[in-house]
């Protein structure tokens, strides 16, 4: 396959900060954000209000994945389930919990797999998520792995939260965020790793406009080459 620009891809663990550079990154550079994350807790989002739908019934789970009319507004940060906005609703702590869970059905990644590679078909788009690099887009022309210590990451989860007006607690927050770790890194379908030949940041030490400079630079020396 040959495209005319790049796919880049951004993994990483939780809190490690690859919403906002991701998003920031695909400004800078005009190409779309695509994040994978959303589609996840879309489809969790779908599976708690739907009452026919267990987190236990993996056939099911995976027949909503395939068949969700899930849709990307403003630049790819409006996420919208059969035209109704739930950008918000998707981040909740326990949303978050249940995305976890949903994506280590591999009905479930199966059925997102065909919409993630069309919507980064034609390159020059950012993607953000946990395979993206590895078993999404494989064959993508950049690749980062964005990563940071937990409590790093725990603090930056709790300023973000602060910031939207959701005051949560610190210890609470490490756990939660240990226990998706746990669970993303050791579940048996694509389970979050460093892909083959991706760039490793650790965006603990660094401001975000330091990674986003970094990361930049990166892509525009590859494109040139
Ligand atoms: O990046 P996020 O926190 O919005 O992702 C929500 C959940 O979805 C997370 O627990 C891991 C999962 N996920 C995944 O398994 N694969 C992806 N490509 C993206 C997210």
């Amino acid at each position: 396959m040959s495209r005319r620009r790049p796919v880049v891809t951004i993994d990483g663990p939780a809190g490690a900060g690859k919403s906002t550079v991701s998003r920031r990154i695909a400004e800078r550079l005009g190409f779309t954000y695509l994040d994978t994350g959303a589609l996840y807790r879309t489809v969790a989002l779908a599976a708690v209000e739907d009452p026919e739908v267990g987190i236990a019934d993996t056939d099911r789970l995976g027949r909503l994945a395939r068949d969700l009319d899930i849709r990307f507004g403003d630049g790819g940060t409006r996420v919208l389930l059969g035209g109704r906005d739930v950008t918000a609703e998707i981040r909740s702590p326990e949303i978050s919990q249940a995305a976890s869970k949903v994506s280590a059905v591999p009905a479930v990644r199966e059925g997102l797999l065909d919409l993630q590679r069309r919507l980064g078909a034609d390159g020059g788009v950012v993607v953000e998520g946990r395979d993206v690099g590895s078993v999404v887009f494989p064959d993508a022309e950049v690749k980062f792995y964005l990563t940071a210590d937990v409590a790093c990451r725990a603090q930056r989860r709790v300023d973000q939260l602060r910031e939207s007006g959701v005051e949560v607690d610190f210890e609470a927050t490490r756990r939660e965020i240990e226990e998706r770790d746990a669970r993303d890194a050791g579940r048996a379908v694509a389970p979050l790793r460093r892909p083959e030949g991706a760039i490793e940041v650790d965006s603990g030490p660094l401001t975000a406009e330091q990674v986003i400079e970094s990361m930049v630079a990166v892509v525009r020396s590859r494109e040139g080459s």
